[in-house]
C-alpha cells in the first residue's frame, strides 16, 4: 500500500458475518488453473493458500469452485467440490489456512455459457440461447469466439440448485468455514441477472424480481443445507469478464432488488466485486449515485466486503472508514504479496503485481518465491 500507517482501520480486528476474523483484509477469489485434471485440489495449492494466511489475511476466499457433474465447470485445471474426493482434498488446505491464523470460505461458482472447459459435458448451457459477448479467455486456455449455450431447462434448473446445495453442503465436511455463492463477473447467476443473457418467459425471466429468482433460490438452499453456524456469502459485480464495461441501470431501485432477494434468502454477507481500476468511480451507481457496497449494506443491514484497486491505502481507508464496506477484499495485490497485511503493519512497501505472476499458477515454487520476495 502507498502512505502507510501503523493505526491503519484494515488491521483492525472485526466479527464480520460470524467469522471472527483478525483484520479487514481478504484474499478476493482468484482462478488459478492449477487443480487435476479431475479437479482435485493439490498440495501445491494448499502451500499457495496457506501463503496468505501466514502473511496475515484474515479471511481467504478460494477460488470459484465448480458444483455439479452437468453444465457448471468452466475451465480444465478448475478445482471442483462435487463429490467425496474432491471435498476430501480441500481439507488440507482448511486444516493449514487455520493453522496459520485465518479463515476460509469456499467460492462457489457455475460458469453457464461462459464455460471454455468442462470435462462432463461437451455443449455449454445458460438463461437462453444467446452468445456471449467477447471471446474466451487466454488465460484459462481459451480462444475464439464462445458457443451458443443451450438454454437450461426446468429440470436443468433445479439440478443447478440441488448442486449447489450439496456443493455447500461438502464444503462445510471439508472444513470450511463458509461459502461465498458466486453471483457476479457475467457467470450463470449473473447472466440471469442481465436482460440481454436471459430472455426467458418463465419465471426466472422477465423482471429483475424474476431474474434474481434463482440467486434466492440457491441461497436458500445452501442456507437449508448447511443449517445455522456457517456463513454464506453472495458476490455481486457491475462488470462482466466478458463485458469489463457493463453497468447496472442507475436507479438504485434495481440493485436494492437484488441485495434484498440474497438477504431474504439467507445470506449473512454481501461481496461487491469491482474492475481493480478506480473505486469509487466503478463502485458508484450512475454518475452521482451511492456506491453499490453502501447501498447493498443500507438495505438489508449485512454486513459487506468491498474489491477493486483497494490495496490502495488511501482508498482503502476511505472505504472503511466512510462506512462504503466493512472488509475489503485484495486479488492481484494478494499475488503479488501474500503477506499484504504483514507489509501494512511494518510499512513495508508492495511489489507490483506482474502478469507473470499468473504462471506459474498455484504452486509451492511461486508461494515460496513471493514470500521471500
Ligand atoms: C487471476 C484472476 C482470477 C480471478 N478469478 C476469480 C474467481 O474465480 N472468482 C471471482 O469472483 N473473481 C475472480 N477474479 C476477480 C478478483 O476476485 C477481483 O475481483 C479482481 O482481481 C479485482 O480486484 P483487485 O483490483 O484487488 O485485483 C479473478 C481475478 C484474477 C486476477
Amino acid at each position: 500500500m502507498s502512505a502507510v500507517t501503523a493505526a491503519h482501520p484494515a488491521l483492525a480486528a472485526v466479527d464480520f458475518a460470524g467469522l471472527g476474523l483478525r483484520n479487514r483484509l481478504a484474499v478476493a477469489p482468484m482462478t488459478r488453473v492449477s487443480a487435476t485434471a479431475d479437479g482435485l485440489v493439490t498440495d501445491d495449492m494448499a502451500a499457495y493458500y496457506q501463503a496468505f494466511a501466514l502473511g496475515g489475511f484474515g479471511l481467504v476466499v478460494t477460488e470459484g469452485t465448480y458444483t455439479d457433474t452437468a453444465f457448471s465447470q468452466g475451465y480444465f485445471g478448475q478445482p471442483g467440490i462435487v463429490s467425496a474426493a474432491q471435498a476430501a482434498a480441500w481439507q488440507p488446505v482448511t486444516a493449514q489456512v487455520h493453522a496459520a491464523g485465518a479463515r476460509i470460505v469456499s467460492q462457489l461458482m457455475h460458469a453457464g455459457a461462459l464455460t471454455q472447459g468442462n470435462r462432463f459435458r461437451d455443449r455449454t448451457a445458460g438463461p437462453s440461447a444467446i452468445q456471449p459477448l467477447g471471446e474466451q479467455l487466454s488465460n484459462y486456455g481459451g480462444s475464439g469466439p464462445w458457443p451458443v449455450p443451450v438454454e437450461l431447462s426446468p429440470p436443468d434448473i433445479t439440478g443447478v440448485i440441488e448442486g449447489f446445495a450439496a456443493s455447500a453442503a461438502r464444503a462445510r465436511e471439508a472444513g470450511f468455514d463458509g461459502v461465498e455463492i458466486h453471483a457476479a463477473n457475467g457467470y450463470l447467476l449473473d447472466q440471469f441477472l442481465t436482460p440481454r443473457t436471459n430472455t426467458r418467459t418463465d419465471r426466472y425471466g422477465g423482471g429483475i424480481e424474476q431474474r434474481v429468482r434463482l440467486t434466492g433460490e440457491v441461497v436458500a438452499a445452501v442456507r437449508e443445507a448447511t443449517g445455522t453456524g456457517f456463513t454464506v456469502g453472495v458476490r455481486f459485480s457491475q462488470a462482466k469478464v466478458n463485458d469489463h464495461t457493463h453497468r447496472w441501470p442507475d436507479d438504485p431501485r434495481e440493485a436494492a432488488v437484488v441485495f434484498t432477494a440474497a438477504a431474504h434468502a439467507g445470506a449473512d454477507y454481501l461481496h461487491i466485486a469491482g474492475n481493480g481500476r478506480d473505486w469509487f468511480t466503478d463502485a458508484t451507481l450512475g454518475a452521482k449515485g451511492p456506491t453499490l457496497s453502501s447501498l447493498a449494506h443500507g438495505v438489508t443491514g449485512l454486513p459487506v466486503i468491498a474489491n477493486g484497486g483497494l490495496h490502495h491505502a488511501d482508498t482503502a481507508r476511505r472505504v472503511l472508514d466512510e462506512r462504503h464496506a466493512q472488509l475489503l477484499a485484495i486479488g492481484t495485490a494478494a499475488l503479488a504479496n501474500p503477506d499484504l497485511p504483514r507489509r501494512l503493519t511494518e510499512g513495508t512497501a508492495l511489489t507490483p503485481f506482474d502478469p507473470a505472476l499468473l504462471q506459474p499458477r498455484a504452486t509451492l515454487e511461486n508461494a515460496r518465491r513471493v514470500l521471500a520476495g
